[in-house]
């Protein structure tokens, strides 16, 4: 018999989620009442929009968003994610049928994962990536293969490298543009070529668009774009980062109804879907996008131009990211950077999540750091100069 403490085996192959480590050393230490700096995650400071917070009092005093809002939720909040959509990508999707409201991106890749991996079979994970997407495919019991991504590729994964058989045991290829950690934007081109490469191996690609909005060069695309996606490509898309709504767990995924059904049935039998409210208050921020993105996007801007000039006087390498509010470093002689990490919140009273966190024991990204720029200026030109009396 199986001790009561001893846990399913699909746990204990999971390691414990970085940014709840980040979160825990950085309670530890304000308790111990130190001055800390934290950008150990990426969590707006700043805080919803007024305009959203006011469509919540209004959505909330109405009983009929009190019950439950079960998994297709509010036909209002998928119009306005199709009507953003189509302004936004140039896309016309079905809201009925091609929009499905998530409690977060994090949420919908990992019960989509649930919906699409059998146990021995595989999904393709980009390295440096999300945790989510190692994790959810272990809890699925499947096996996550790394797909590198290497500075001089732009930090996108090189398909043609994947062998035969990755590639014919593999049910998902996760993409992550704009890229956490790495800042990387993909082109048009680079998706045309991952649809052809999910329809040469019947793969579903499962599109974390989550830092979509906040991109400091050009645009950033959708793969829903390109020709052919609509048959192999299901994109998830997070209110979280685009209107400082993290704490509200709202998102949404787009893609063929037939893609959208495996996340669907999941959901259907786990959660009782987003509340109602707060479907309506994000209807409310995707219809004022423009009157409060463009803003967001000039602070952090700021904040990366500070923070990335003060770390190279400082000696780091750095290269300014190009989208989101993460910079990632390599660290400093090239040590590992949970070691960093540690030494930074220990001298310098900095939280800075290790790259580790980002891929697989040995992966070269335990070499890096990543920087949030979560906090102000002033803050980030602090830890700056904190960090940088550290003698490594
Ligand atoms: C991050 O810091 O990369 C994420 O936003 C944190 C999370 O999703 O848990």
């Amino acid at each position: 018999m199986r001790p009561r403490g001893d846990f399913a085996e699909r746990l204990k192959r999971i390691p414990p989620y970085p940014f709840s480590e980040t979160d825990r050393a950085r309670k530890a230490a304000l308790a111990a009442g130190r001055d800390v700096i934290h950008l150990g995650i990426g969590d707006p400071d700043t805080p919803t929009p007024e305009y959203v917070r006011e469509a919540l009092k209004e959505a909330v005093e109405d009983p009929a968003t009190h019950r439950y809002a079960l998994d297709e939720g509010d036909p209002g909040f998928r119009r306005a994610c199709a009507r953003w959509f189509k302004k936004r990508f140039g896309v016309a999707l079905d809201p009925e049928r091609e929009v499905y409201p998530t409690i977060g991106s994090k949420e919908a890749l990992a019960h989509l994962v649930l919906g699409l991996v059998d146990p021995g079979e595989k999904t393709l994970a980009p390295e440096p990536g999300y945790p989510v997407y190692r994790a959810s495919t272990t809890l699925a019991g499947g096996e996550a293969v790394p797909l590198d991504l290497a500075p001089e590729n732009g930090f996108l994964p090189d398909l043609s490298a994947v062998s035969d058989e990755d590639a014919a045991a593999a049910r998902v290829l996760f993409l992550n543009y704009p890229n956490s950690p790495t800042g990387a934007l993909a082109s048009r081109g680079f998706y045309l070529e991952a649809v052809r490469f999910a329809r040469r191996h019947e793969l579903v690609i499962v599109g974390d668009a989550a830092y979509s909005e906040i991109v400091f060069e050009g645009r950033a695309p959708s793969i829903l774009e390109v020709e052919g996606a609509g048959e192999v490509a299901v994109e998830l898309h997070s209110l979280s980062k685009t209107f400082n709504m993290t704490g509200w767990r709202i998102g949404f995924a787009v893609g063929a109804a037939g893609l959208l059904a495996p996340l669907a049935k999941v959901k259907s039998n786990v959660d009782s879907g987003v509340f109602t409210a707060v479907q309506r208050a994000g209807a409310a921020a995707l219809d004022g996008y423009g009157d409060f993105v463009p803003g967001l996007v000039e602070l952090y801007r700021r904040r990366r131009d500070v923070f990335c000039a003060a770390m190279g006087a400082a000696g780091w390498e750095v290269a300014p990211p190009k989208s989101t509010f993460y910079v990632w470093m390599p660290t400093p002689k090239g040590l590992p950077g949970a070691e960093v990490a540690r030494r930074a919140l220990e001298e310098a009273d900095v939280v800075l999540t290790p790259g580790g966190g980002f891929c697989r024991p040995g992966g070269p990204a335990e070499r890096f750091v990543r920087a949030a720029l979560t906090v102000e200026e002033s803050r980030l030109a602090e830890a700056a100069k904190r960090l940088a009396k550290i003698r490594w």
